[in-house]
């Protein structure tokens, strides 16, 4: 039977996380549970400041649904099985996995609904391995990329947000007949390029899942101009890489944080467009004005759905699993199923073959590319 639940955020914050937050504290409300946030992640379970265990009241949830960011917090740095803890003056990592689960029993949880995307989710699965009563997972993330769903709240405001900053930038790209370069996020997915770039009209979309030829990119920008159309859109997904060759990162000396930044492709196409056209460029970087702000209102509908079936499923059934959307449906799904690896874009969609369709290039070889390019000439 479950009477006390607690509820984190873990990870890169994405909009609807309140929402989801609301909808879970509500729903077990309801039913006559006791619900409390934990603080930064799992961090809250490992620090001794008495704020860090947040009793989730009606009040306590009063006016968040519509609210970007957390009001729990989030981290990407609190990994309990690789803890940070300071030692003689330097942090080392520490397993407390042990302590975790003892201070969530003694605190009476009965289950954990955990926010977050593909590391929330691994660690929550090692977590019930190790004796963590039961955790639902719910599928957060901006980048759409976590598997088993067949979509993360988060992502259809990320793709808004995107959306309009290509708007504004195609009038000063028109003006001053350059070619924008616009670095989006998503990690090793594409999702987010793709869906902003055929919403906002770009003329080229590179993602990690097609690897680009920079001469192929170059001809569709070339042949832009030649018709006089003489500025140009390109997305690239942060993720993106040339054909051969790796993702570029950031230099990061942060050994607590599970995976490198991403960044600076958009810097790296800008030069060699201009190198190789001619033609003036810029490079923008969107970065996390794609994280922040308000959902959209999908995100808050299938946040509350999502936040909703979670309670439900710790109602009705015994089991620990992800919620995702499945088809239309959201079903609980194993923990197992999604905590490793990544769900990229699947080229054979018909968001792919519309694209190429509408002639947008991916700077490869694929149906639909460069119709007109044999015309222009290379440099
Ligand atoms: O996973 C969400 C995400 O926004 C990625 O798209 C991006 O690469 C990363 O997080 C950025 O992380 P941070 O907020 O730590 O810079």
């Amino acid at each position: 039977m479950i009477r006390r639940i607690a509820i984190n955020t873990g990870g890169g914050d994405a909009p609807g996380l309140n929402a989801v937050i609301r909808a879970v504290a509500l729903s077990a409300l309801n039913r006559g549970w006791e619900v409390f946030g934990i603080r930064y992640g799992y961090e809250g379970l490992l620090t001794d400041d008495e704020d860090a265990i947040v009793p989730l009241t009606r009040d306590a949830v009063r006016g968040i649904g519509h609210l970007g960011g957390t009001i729990l917090g989030t981290t990407n740095r609190a990994d309990p099985f690789h803890f940070p803890v300071l030692e003689g003056g330097r942090k080392v990592p520490r397993d407390l996995s042990g302590k975790l689960i003892a201070r969530f029993k003694e605190l009476g949880f009965d289950a954990l609904v955990a926010l977050g995307g593909d590391g929330s989710m691994s660690l929550a699965h090692r977590l019930l391995g190790c004796g963590l009563p039961r955790v639902i997972g719910v599928p957060k993330t901006i980048d759409n990329d976590l598997k088993g769903t067949n979509v993360t709240f988060g992502f259809a405001t990320a793709v808004e947000t995107t959306t309009e900053a290509l708007d504004r930038l195609h009038s000063t790209a028109q003006a001053h007949r350059r070619v924008m370069v616009v670095e989006v996020m998503g990690r090793h997915a594409g999702w987010i390029a793709l869906y902003s770039g055929i919403a906002g009209g770009a003329d080229v979309i590179l993602i990690p899942e097609i690897p680009y030829n920079i001469n192929r990119v170059c001809e569709k920008i070339e042949e832009r101009y030649a018709r006089k159309r003489n500025f140009a859109i390109v997305v690239a997904s942060e993720g993106a890489r040339d054909v051969g060759g790796e993702a570029i990162y950031k230099e990061d000396k942060d050994e607590f944080r599970p995976q490198p930044i991403l960044g600076g492709i958009a810097e790296r196409l800008a030069k060699q467009i201009e190198e190789k056209t001619g033609h003036e460029a810029r490079s923008v970087v969107l970065g996390h004005l794609q994280r922040g702000g308000s959902p959209c209102s999908f995100d808050r509908v299938l946040a509350q759905r999502l936040g909703s079936a979670a309670v439900r499923y710790l109602a009705e059934t015994d089991k620990s699993g992800l919620v995702a959307q499945r088809g239309g449906d959201i079903e609980l799904i194993p923990l197992s199923e999604v905590s490793t690896g990544t769900r990229f874009v699947d080229l054979s969609s018909d968001a792919i073959t519309t694209a190429r369709d509408i002639g947008i290039c991916f700077g490869d070889e694929g149906p639909g590319t460069f119709s007109a390019a044999a015309a222009i000439k290379k440099r």
